[in-house]
């Protein structure tokens, strides 16, 4: 059996959900693929850290190049979050001839164009689900199932940090401070939650999903934005009285040729279907001129579920990788899925 090796540039949350994942489901995997899938380096920033998991020492660097420069590495996954050094990593890893799955949505949203067009230069492949709605598949069902349609309207909850603040103050009495302590113990939080808490995180998905359904570049920057730092027990209280949950929503809208995206925090009348999604899930709400209205839902957030997300562009690629193995059909690779939609 053949092997496909990828190499995991960062082990934080996403990169362990990606190691167990692989781990707890190889015979589903390797079955999928009719090929192995083997993790060959990691990218650490401690070799010697406790870890609750148990990884070959031999497989940790703190060398970057050590993967990237690797010519057995069919797949890099980034999952280090943040602008730099991801965006150089990403690039190096093109012109080294390398595929690339990324959960960062702060790269995907400010470089994503240069790093498309890159891929495409290079014939190989970027994918990116993980980058928004962590478990939900919202990216593939924009670009591959709704793919024939107008995207007329996006609307939902894509922080699980915020959701889950609001949901505690609001549920439990929590308050914020404690709040957000938890969401950051379990993994939701980004390393500087300040990017969540004042909506900076759900602006850079929101442009991701812009450019994805509208075929329409708006800068994170551009988007107005409020965040849930304003928001008091008091105001949720008084919300509950008048019949409303308090949500942090991203909105984007097509209305004739124009658009309206913002990002703040919404009332929301308790009987909305969007004022259950609670904790760390998220919901998107489509409309489509084709397939009408649809709602997807679940973790947004989260070792596994993001795990999951970047497993499933793993895995769509090895497929193709798979094909003809390791003299790929490059030009299915370019076509497939590194058009956005309405590109082109
Ligand atoms: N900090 C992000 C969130 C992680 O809370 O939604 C998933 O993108």
């Amino acid at each position: 059996m053949n092997k496909i090796k990828i190499g995991i540039l960062g082990f934080g949350n996403i990169g362990t959900g990606v190691w167990n994942i692989i781990e707890e489901n190889s015979n589903k995997i390797n079955n999928y693929l009719s090929n192995t899938l083997e993790v060959q380096k990691i990218l650490v920033r401690d070799i010697y850290k406790n870890r609750n998991i148990s990884v070959p020492q031999k497989m940790l660097t703190t060398d970057p190049m050590e993967i990237i420069d690797d010519p057995e590495i069919d797949i890099i996954v980034e999952v280090l979050g943040g602008i730099h050094p991801a965006f150089e990593y990403i690039k190096q890893s093109f012109e080294k001839g390398k595929h690339v799955v990324t959960a960062n949505k702060a790269v995907i949203a400010t470089h994503g164009e240069i790093l498309r067009q890159l891929a495409q230069e290079h014939n190989v492949a970027l994918r990116y689900e993980a980058s928004v709605g962590g478990g939900i598949p919202i990216i593939n069902t924009l670009t591959q199932s709704l793919s024939a349609n107008k995207i007329e309207e996006l609307v939902g909850i894509i922080n699980g940090t915020t959701n889950y603040i609001l949901t505690q103050m609001s549920d439990f009495g929590m308050d914020f401070d404690e709040a957000l302590k938890l969401a950051q113990e379990k993994g939701y939080a980004e390393a500087d939650p300040t990017s969540d808490i004042q909506g900076e995180d759900v602006a850079f998905k929101l442009s991701i999903l812009i450019t994805t359904a509208f075929g329409i570049r708006i800068s994170p920057q551009d988007i107005p934005r409020e965040g849930i730092t304003k928001i008091s027990k008091k105001d949720i209280d008084y919300a509950s009285q008048l019949g409303y949950k308090i949500k942090l929503f991203a909105t984007a809208k097509r209305i004739d040729n124009n658009f309206e995206f913002h990002v703040h925090p919404t009332l929301v009348p308790i009987h909305h279907p969007l004022a259950s999604v609670n904790n760390e899930f998220n919901a998107l709400f489509i409309r489509g001129n084709a397939v009408g209205e649809l709602m997807l839902y679940g973790k947004g957030a989260g070792s596994m579920p993001t795990g999951s997300a970047v497993m499933g562009d793993i895995l769509e690629i090895s497929k193709i990788i798979g094909i003809n193995f390791k003299s790929a059909p490059l030009n299915i690779l370019s076509e497939n899925n590194l058009n956005i939609v309405g590109e082109g």
